[in-house]
């Protein structure tokens, strides 16, 4: 089976064609952050503007790689929800119009579920590219990217099969990535910034700066308002740090995110009794949050598995995957398929 999906629900325009046993044979990503950059974050309208301008040419160039046409493939995946809905509107029409035209069937993707299954893609041809395991069901799964921040028990792909076990009450992780950076005069998207500026710094130098996110110790809620108030005291007080009072500071405020997240999702496979863990969304790319949460499962006899980077953000080759799984099991959306703005999950 052949799937081409399509995500247009934020700010990247992408379409793959995908297997349903989660083989990439293609996968386009085409990035907006250059056009909302001046403002600092993501412009709906012009999102929506930019994702019509890219669409056409994106799907067109993943199939070509995938050196298949419309008319070969078995279905058309796009991500209906959740997201900005003149952006996802955009996917759904180009989906609809090819999955019309070609006579082929069509679904309509969550978003999150996407992401959630996005550690069974296999990138580079398996089994000689087969970079990294692949967890089997129950799993336990941190989501964490500019848009969402959730933990999940995953006992299978089918939305009824997953359930969130704590979210953020406020800000996503990436975005309290975002804000802090841009208090601190970093530039947008400021998360890697932030990862890189934090990798040279000294956490315990600043800490007085940034509070510890200790919330009640059983929750696996998640605050990361709070923190961003305190960088933006710290700044209006104190000014733009610089040079190493910098570093100290971004290290400080990731030490804190970090743990957080960490704590919260080793609590979580404990409490669930579920010996596997899983990482994804664009936060997933942080070098501190990886290491502590590779040395925390270690500690408690936590298998961890954390897909390639590419997998991680927003691609459309989770969406033909979560697609794929979907038209296997028989299931087919109409041309009534509308954009809705919250998760199923
Ligand atoms: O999953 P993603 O590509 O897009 C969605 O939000 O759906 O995630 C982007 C987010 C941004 O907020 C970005 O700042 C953050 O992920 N991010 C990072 C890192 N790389 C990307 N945050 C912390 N450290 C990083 N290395
Ligand atoms: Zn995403």
């Amino acid at each position: 089976m052949r799937v081409l999906g399509i995500e247009t629900s934020c700010d990247e325009t992408a379409a793959a064609v995908v297997t349903e046993g989660g083989d990439v044979l293609s996968d386009v990503v085409r990035s907006q952050v250059a056009l909302h950059a001046p403002y600092g974050g993501v412009v709906p309208e012009v999102a929506a503007r930019d994702h019509a301008r890219a669409v056409v040419p994106v799907v067109r160039e993943a199939l070509s790689r995938a050196g298949v046409s419309a008319a070969d493939l078995d279905g058309v995946a796009v991500t209906s929800r959740p997201g900005l809905a003149g952006a996802l509107l955009v996917g759904l029409q180009a989906a609809k119009g090819l999955a019309w035209a070609a006579g082929k069937p069509l679904v309509g993707v969550d978003h999150l579920v996407g992401h959630l299954l996005a550690v069974f893609l296999r990138r580079g041809g398996a089994p000689l590219g087969d970079e990294h395991e692949r967890p089997s069901f129950p799993y336990v799964a941190l989501l964490a990217s500019g848009g969402h921040t959730a933990i999940y028990r995953v006992d299978g792909p089918a939305i009824g099969a997953i359930r969130e076990l704590g979210a953020t009450r406020d800000d996503a992780a990436g975005e309290a990535f975002d804000k802090v950076a841009k208090l601190l005069g970093l530039g947008y998207p400021g998360g890697p910034v932030v990862d890189r500026l934090a990798a040279g710094g000294d956490a315990a130098a600043a800490a007085d700066a940034v509070p510890a996110l200790m919330a009640r110790k059983e929750s696996l809620e998640f605050s990361f308002s709070g923190i961003k108030s305190a960088v933006a005291r710290h700044v209006a007080k104190r000014g733009r740090p610089e040079g190493q009072a910098l570093r100290d500071l971004c290290a400080a405020f990731q030490g804190a995110v970090v743990d957080a997240l960490v704590q919260k999702t080793v609590r979580a496979a404990r409490a669930e009794g579920i010996e596997r863990v899983v990482l994804g969304g664009g936060v997933a790319a942080n070098q501190g949050l990886r290491a502590k949460m590779a040395a925390a499962c270690e500690r408690r006899g936590l298998a961890l598995f954390v897909p390639p980077l590419a997998s991680c953000t927003d691609n459309g080759a989770m969406i033909a995957y979560a697609g794929a799984l979907r038209l296997a099991a028989g299931e087919r959306d109409t041309l009534d398929l509308a954009p809705e703005t919250r998760t199923a999950l």
